[in-house]
């Protein structure tokens, strides 16, 4: 049978049973920060699990597209490793949003695969969870599974309902416990029956995961039951369409076929059974859809799961000898495969192979150079790869840890993962402790350093020594096209000691390329970053390159400023003040710095006046180079964690003195005018600071002093008696919400007053539920203690909705509370709104969030009673 049949089979056999076909979700789901990629079938319905949405149906189902690569469900470790593991996968699911439960759940699974798909029942097992004796029941007195094909699992990872039968989507959500059905692929298979110390082997398979949704877990971990209990079941497509052709391996079957084949093509593999060719078909598959549904690759985020199996990808490319782009070829093939299923497949089909070939580019020239640093690394026969060089591959050659491992497993080494961590957070901390050295890196450059000019002038002219487009050398760069231009002497800063890099311009005979950001591809080798707006760059061109002055003189002003205030802040707040990270551009200086508690308003006062008298100073500033024990001689401040050479530039502003070698202001007085416009905590003792100078200050102080002008104008009044018209206002409302619960107070007991006749009388007891519109907690319980008096001995609930929150208080009188509890009571009402709460025997309160199901609760009350008093 093939997938397509196995497809409409699933979703017919439901739509006869009452079930809406609801449409597969994007893989990127929609308002949840707890996911990140859509891992199951029940992820676009997980708030109508959680009572939080109504949809116009109750039974539900789906085809839904998965990727398991990262959090709580994770398999792209096993890829190229198992006959079953993907990261792709396609869920088949039926769902019952609090309509049937654990017996038609187990019966239509069962019908299906044995009637419609026709699977023989002897092969069937099932597991249920190790309590789960309803389901256990169901399966052997109604299914007839005999007793020894079905096994019990209880909590068997470690913790309460950590169980392989207990499922939950993510840390939190919906769960609870499952019955999986598993499918015996026969004894030339080595492998045990679920829950024995064989069941990793491939001969028992899980196809089915029928989960009997009935706890939302929160943070903490309490488990609360869900307002109804639901159904949740997901079978994966592959594997069932394995069982279903006779194969054993999830690859063999008709969806992988030709994507293996094309694998094959585009890697000139002869042999059809290499695993790698797997991983590239799996691979494909998510890269793929996860672009088509928005994603590209990146750096963090879902941007790096998709980045990580891309890579994995092009690595197995490359172990197949294929060193050039081939993987985004592969997108037609896909197209063909599951463009009939998937229409969105084909419209985007362009856009994902431009996505994907820029990346296979981007990775293929540092993947030779990682590989062959791999490889002298595990050329002395370790057993271990040191955390080091993972590390060094990961930051310098983009090798993801995962890749790493993934190498290093195929011949039995393993990688020192922790020694990664450590490196990796010893980088962190160099960046943190210096703000620095942001490199284009990864372009290849073998010529001379870059003179830099650009202390002394903003002008130069240079020759174009080197180009590169999309990472590429390259000889030369048309109109409109965007590379890097590396010139043998240049007026640009390149970003580095927290200083952005330049902006400007490069201009030949009617050229001219827009410099957008100048970064250092080496050390000592600025590229400038940017685009031909007119004419062709070539290396070898002379060109006149001018660096933006306005941006680059606002830039100086914040720089110098942020030594000055550097110091200032020793002075103001102690010498422990050390800086921790820097970011200066032309609009800003930002500066962290460690200090173990907020800056007071009088401090940053302080540092300002401290600030601006250096800079009326007006005194010239000096850069001077020395050894760099001459320079601490000297009094210069280094940067702890700041690597220095030899000979380093000191320099003296106003009263500070630095090692730096970015550009500053020739005079103090050139900075203007400083203002300290935010201070804030960044992380534990580090602290940050936003400030602004020049015209920019300036615009600062116009703009708060507008504001200040417009909220006098508001409240009627001159601004210098704003604070006093702000605090009597804040009295007057004080007044007025007091009266206003006065008032409400005793609306509601005039209200409790009238709903006393209402009371109903239960074997003696008045039995009152009813709703007060309009009062508040302090009115519930005024009129509680009111209707308490008069009905002498009652049960009574009350309740009142605001902005679609319920409120619910319970009384019981003291006569009665041996037999009623007050707490029992209001939580009874409170589960059917979608709440609970607690309190005394005689008085309890409780909230929820469903105000349409209140009217019914409040009915309920009648009966609950009742059957207390029995
Ligand atoms: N949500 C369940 C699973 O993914 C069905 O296994």
């Amino acid at each position: 049978m093939k997938s397509a049949e196995i497809r409409e089979k699933f979703l017919s056999f439901f739509k006869a049973k009452g079930h809406t076909v609801v449409r597969s979700s994007p893989l990127v789901p929609a308002n949840d920060p707890t996911l990140m990629l859509t891992n199951a079938g029940m992820v676009q319905f997980k708030d109508v699990f959680l009572g939080l949405d109504k949809r116009p149906y109750t039974r539900a189902t789906s085809v839904q597209r998965c990727v398991r690569a990262g959090g709580k469900h994770n398999d792209l470790e096993n890829v190229g490793y198992t006959a079953r593991h993907h990261t792709f996968f396609e869920m088949l699911g039926n769902f019952s949003f609090g309509d049937y439960f654990k017996r038609d759940a187990i019966h239509f699974a069962w019908d299906l695969l044995t009637t419609v798909y026709k699977l023989p029942p002897e092969k069937l097992w099932a597991t249920v969870y190790q309590e789960d004796d309803e389901a256990y029941d169901i399966w052997a007195n109604e299914i007839g599974l005999p007793k020894e094909r079905i096994v019990r699992i209880g909590d068997n990872k470690g913790a309460r309902y950590a169980s392989d039968n207990f499922w939950q989507m993510a840390d939190t959500g919906p769960c609870g416990p499952c019955s999986e059905i598993f499918y015996d692929h026969g004894p030339e298979i080595a492998g045990g029956p679920p829950g024995s110390p064989d069941e990793d082997g491939d001969r028992y398979i899980e196809i089915w995961n029928l989960v009997f949704m009935q706890f939302n877990r929160d943070e903490q971990g309490n488990m609360t039951p869900l307002p109804s209990p639901c159904v949740d079941t997901g079978m994966g497509l592959e594997r069932l369409a394995a069982v279903l052709q006779h194969v054993h391996s999830n690859y063999e079957i008709d969806l992988f076929q030709n994507l293996i084949r094309a694998a094959a093509r585009e890697t000139g593999t002869a042999d059809l059974t290499n695993n790698s060719l797997k991983v590239i078909a799996d691979h494909i598959r998510a890269s793929t859809f996860m672009i088509v549904d928005g994603l590209i690759p990146g750096s963090d985020g879902h941007g790096y799961v998709l980045r990580r199996i891309i890579r994995r990808a092009l690595r197995h490319g490359y172990k197949l000898g294929q060193t050039r782009p081939f993987f985004y070829k592969l997108v037609e093939d896909l197209v063909k495969e599951m463009g009939a299923a998937y229409p969105e497949l084909a419209e985007s089909a362009g856009y994902v192979q431009r996505i994907l070939r820029h990346e296979e580019e981007r990775f293929g020239e540092t993947l030779d150079n990682g590989m062959k640093i791999l490889e002298s690394a595990l050329a002395d026969g370790t057993k271990v790869l040191n955390g080091e060089t993972a590390f060094t591959l990961y930051d310098t050659y983009g090798f993801p840890l995962d890749l790493t491992a993934d190498i290093c497993r195929e011949r039995g080494i393993t990688v020192d993962e922790q020694g990664f961590d450590v490196a990796m957070e010893k980088q962190k901390a160099t960046a943190r402790a210096s703000g620095k050295f942001k490199m284009a890196a990864m372009l290849e450059y073998n010529g001379e350093k870059t003179r830099f000019v650009g202390y002394e002038r903003l002008e130069e002219t240079g020759t174009v020594v080197a180009l590169y487009q999309d990472g590429a050398p390259v000889e030369k760069i048309v109109e409109g096209q965007s590379g890097v231009v590396v010139l043998d002497v240049t007026p640009f800063y390149a970003e580095s000691g927290g200083q952005v890099g330049d902006v400007g311009a490069l201009l030949g005979q009617h050229m001219r390329f827009d410099v957008e950001d100048t970064q250092k591809i080496q050390a000592d080798v600025a590229g400038h970053h940017g685009k031909v707006v007119a004419g062709t760059i070539a290396v070898g061109d002379k060109v006149d390159a001018r660096v933006n002055m306005e941006l680059r003189a606002q830039t100086m002003r914040n720089h110098s400023v942020t030594h000055l205030m550097h110091k200032a802040l020793r002075q103001v707040l102690g010498q422990h003040v050390a800086q921790r990270g820097s970011l200066v551009d032309p609009d800003k200086t930002r500066f962290d710095f460690s200090h173990n508690a907020p800056v007071t308003d009088d401090e940053i006062r302080q540092v300002e006046e401290i600030v601006n008298r250096e800079i009326v100073a007006n005194n010239p500033t000096q850069a001077q180079q020395m050894s760099f024990d001459d320079a601490i001689a000297h009094g210069a401040t280094a940067l702890f964690g700041e690597k220095y050479g030899d000979v380093v530039r000191v320099l003296d502003i106003g009263f500070s003195c630095e090692l730096c070698g970015g550009t500053h202001v020739s005079r103090t007085g050139d900075i203007g005018f400083f203002k300290i416009v935010s201070e804030g905590g960044v992380a534990a003792g580090i602290r940050r600071i936003e400030a602004v100078t020049g015209l920019a200050a300036m615009y600062w102080v116009q703009e708060m002093a507008r504001k200040v002008g417009e909220a006098a104008v508001a409240l009627k009044t001159q601004p210098d008696e704003l604070v006093n018209r702000i605090v009597q206002l804040q009295d007057q409302m004080k007044g007025l919400d007091r009266e206003l619960s006065t008032l409400k107070a005793r609306f509601a007991s005039s209200q409790g007053n009238d709903l006393a006749a209402k009371a109903v009388d239960v074997k003696g007891v008045k039995v009152l539920a009813s709703l007060i519109e309009g009062a508040d907690v302090p009115g519930l319980r005024n009129a509680m203690d009111k209707l308490k008096d008069r009905l002498k001995t009652a049960a009574i609930v009350l309740a009142s909705v605001k902005d679609g929150k319920v409120s619910l208080i319970a009384g019981i009188t003291s006569d009665m509370t041996a037999k009623i509890r007050a707490g029992e009571l209001v939580n009874h009402v409170a589960r059917q709104v979608g709440g609970k709460g607690g309190g005394r025997p005689d008085m309890a309160q409780a909230g929820g969030s469903d105000p349409s199901a209140l009217p019914e609760a409040l009915k309920s009350v009648k009966n609950w009673v009742e059957e207390r008093l029995g």
